[in-house]
């Protein structure tokens, strides 16, 4: 049975989106659970053929599974996958070069990976999907379901072919060959670590809520201090996870509560509960757990890392979880941030408190998501010398090479705090001998909060597909695919320099990646994201952490072919065109030019507040006075931040000459008069971006009017309805921003536009 709820929006996988695949005679060869989830995918699909069937054949088929009596085409693909895309079949001439081919292509494609083979002619085409694993089958499956839809005529559609389509990536882990006239398309994700973390609490916290910074709704698992008893909106979210790429879930909040503690004791019923929901979509389950667990749940006097009992505790949890749920994934630390407890106290440093937790899951093949989100937020305003910016690069990169091999740090895509516009953190390119994953935030914290529309692919694009040392250096998700060493870290460099070697400084690299993470927008809501186009962003983490080669409009294209597929296609070119390019407005008329954090802490983040955070102890400021703005982290006169990149990226920030725009005031305290490179002002660039960025939710609400009839009408109605909401906003946004900085500078805007 496939996993649906009557009323809930089927998001990116409608019945439309399967009608194609299901209309093609299909067989699946293999056994396992995920196999069976394979089996009853097909089944749905089918139920939902309409009118005649399609030509051709498709085969889903665990490698083992293929019998020596398959059909030819299928025995032809075996034998093609492994000759062409994996290698030469080992042993041809001692055996038989089948079970050769087999061999040799199990030996690569890994738990979730899939070839895709296609033969026959244009009237008779035959596909088939072969893989080592359930896991990798139902990928299989899922990726032929994107290419249907794309050839029904999505935005993207241009050049897309049909279930037996060729893949269009060219992803690391994606190859393409032509074989004996077979068409072989090998496919394995590029990180093994694609994880959605959900700040879900089970009681609901007094200022946080159900979920922290969760806008759609109260949580997907937990309903006022328990576990939801049907879980059946789980199952379906499982799917479409799936289907998205996404392969793990943390199931509660970083900020570990009492009874999100216990979920790791008294509760593990729950864990239990929730891991068999998401078990048929081949989901892992991992746990938040709080550093002080051996204190608050276990009686201990102390939590400290290098005491015995201490260990002997956390080992001991860790065999229960994995007793009661054997593929269970490992923990989540937020530890010694913002009061949740951490290996400080006891005098220990972050490696101690990770590699402790780390051996009591190693022997069950679990892993330690460990944050370097780690600063002072008891900061004294008027101290201009500590700079949370460096905060996590000072914690961290001392450590480099003293993790244990199942320890992830998980770092923050940006220094500060998943704001519109950051430089990627520095800890993600100095750490060579540590797993690093980069975590981004799906949910839309300081991105207008899922009422706003902001498609947040581009800027994850960006920072994934940068290369930091240089062209022909490696990209940042090399880093995280575990398949670049990285070079020297800033004070790896200083060394070198001073001994005269000038590529010393990294050792070997960890040969895992740290994957990517995310901090889930899903709640209970009919749409899951509130806002029904934040669906786009958890959909473009799924593909990104599977491919991070892929562009943001890419992914566009399949999302909304996927979820408006039987549309008319003047309503999905216009929710592509309302989505590409949203996050640029959203910059536009909020905090400009990198400068972050012009939000209002009194209403948790959203809205303007210039002055809001300007005082406070959380280390996030602007420094706007009469003359001009920005916050000045150079090597020269600042605090240095920019000196923590590779060399010429960090030249490349700490002068003037050469800075983006885009993150002027992130890195430099500049006067209004500024010139940038685009040869406005700084006060004229503030101005004029946040007049545009209206405009721009103008024209953007003007286009939604005039195709809102063609879509489903509660959907519409929740467009229409967000829409409005981020105009108004908008519009308090540019009225603060614009009338703060011409209060501040006295100068006018060049064009006479309205400023109060
Ligand atoms: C942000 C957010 C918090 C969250 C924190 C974190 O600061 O506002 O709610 O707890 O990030 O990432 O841990």
């Amino acid at each position: 049975m496939i996993p649906q709820t009557p009323g809930v929006h089927p998001a990116w996988l409608p019945d439309a989106a399967l009608a194609t695949l299901g209309a093609v005679d299909t067989v699946v060869l293999g056994d396992g659970p995920l196999v069976d989830t394979v089996r009853a995918e097909v089944a749905h699909a089918a139920t939902l053929r309409g009118g005649e069937a399609a030509p051709g054949r498709l085969t889903l088929a665990l490698l083992g599974a293929v019998p020596d009596d398959a059909p030819e085409p299928v025995r032809a693909a075996i034998d093609a996958a492994a000759g062409a895309g994996l290698g030469e079949p080992r042993g041809a001439a001692l055996g038989d070069p089948r079970e050769a081919a087999a061999d040799e292509a199990s030996s690569t494609l890994g738990d979730e990976g899939f070839v895709v083979v296609r033969s026959g002619t244009p009237q008779h085409p035959t596909t088939t999907v072969l893989a080592e694993t359930g896991h990798g089958l139902l990928h299989g499956w899922f990726h032929l379901v994107r290419k249907g839809a794309l050839a029904q005529g999505g935005p993207g559609a241009q050049g897309a072919r049909g279930p037996e389509g060729t893949s269009t990536s060219t992803a690391p882990g994606t190859s393409s060959h032509e074989h004996d006239e077979l068409s072989v398309d090998v496919h394995r994700p590029t990180h093994d670590l694609r994880v959605l973390d959900h700040w879900d609490n089970i009681s609901v916290h007094p200022v946080m809520g159900q979920v922290e910074r969760g806008y759609s709704g109260g949580s997907l698992f937990y309903d006022d201090g328990s576990l939801r008893p049907d879980l059946g909106k789980v199952r379906q979210y499982a799917r479409l996870l799936a289907a998205s790429g996404v392969n793990r879930v943390a199931l509660n909040n970083v900020n570990v509560g009492r009874r999100e503690a216990e979920l790791l004791t008294t509760h593990l019923d729950d864990v239990v509960a929730l891991a068999g929901a998401f078990r048929p979509y081949g989901v892992r389950v991992h746990l938040s757990v709080s550093f002080a667990s051996p204190v608050v749940l276990g009686g201990l006097a102390t939590a400290d890392p290098a005491d015995p009992g201490v260990q002997a505790w956390w080992a001991q949890a860790a065999s229960a979880v994995y007793a009661a749920v054997p593929d269970f994934g490992g923990f989540v630390v937020k530890a010694d941030s913002e009061g949740q407890p951490g290996p400080f106290s006891y005098g220990r440093d972050h490696a101690d408190g990770a590699n402790m937790l780390a051996r009591a899951l190693a022997p069950h093949g679990g892993t330690v998501h460990w944050r370097a989100f780690v600063y002072d937020h008891h900061q004294d305003w008027r101290d201009r010398s500590t700079d949370r910016a460096r905060a996590a690069y000072d914690h961290f990169t001392p450590l480099d090479g003293r993790f244990d091999d199942n320890v992830v740090l998980q770092v923050k895509l940006g220094p500060v705090d998943f704001q519109v516009r950051e430089p990627l953190s520095p800890v993600v390119l100095a750490m060579p001998q540590t797993r690093v994953a980069v975590e981004v935030q799906v949910t839309q914290e300081y991105t207008g909060q899922q009422k706003h529309v902001a498609y947040l692919a581009p800027q994850w694009t960006d920072a994934l597909q940068a290369r930091p040392w240089g062209d022909d250096g490696p990209a940042v998700s090399d880093v995280t695919s575990g398949t670049s060493r990285g070079p020297a870290t800033a004070a790896a460099r200083t060394e070198a320099a001073a001994s005269g070697d000038a590529d010393s400084g990294a050792g070997a690299p960890r040969s895992a990646g740290g994957g990517l993470a995310a901090v889930s927008n899903v709640g209970d809501d009919v749409f899951w994201t509130g806002h029904p186009f934040a669906q786009a962003n958890l959909y473009a983490f799924g593909r990104l952490a599977w491919d991070p080669t892929l562009t943001a409009e890419e992914i566009l294209d399949e999302w909304v072919a996927l979820t408006f597929g039987d549309a008319p296609a003047e309503l999905r070119s216009t929710v592509h065109d309302l989505l590409s390019g949203s996050l640029d407005v959203y910059e536009q008329y909020t905090a400009p030019l990198g400068v972050g954090f012009m939000v209002s802490p009194t209403r948790h983040h959203y809205g303007p507040d210039v002055d809001g955070y300007e005082y406070t102890a959380w280390g996030t400021y602007h420094f706007a006075d009469r003359d001009g703005v920005g916050v000045d982290r150079t090597c020269a006169t600042g605090t240095g931040f920019a000196g923590l990149f590779p060399l010429d990226l960090a030249q490349t920030y700490e002068s003037l000459d050469t800075c983006p725009d885009e993150l002027l005031l992130f890195l430099h305290h500049v006067p209004y008069s500024h010139v940038l490179h685009s040869g406005k002002t700084v006060v004229q660039h503030i101005y004029d971006t946040h007049f545009a960025g209206v405009e721009r939710v103008e024209e953007m609400v003007t286009a939604w009017e005039k195709v809102a009839p063609l879509a489903d009408p509660d959907l519409a109605a929740r467009v229409t309805e967000r829409l409005a909401e981020q105009h108004r906003s908008a519009v308090e946004w540019r009225d603060q921003i614009n009338t703060y900085f011409f209060r501040k500078s006295g100068v006018a805007d060049e064009r006479g536009r309205r400023i109060y």
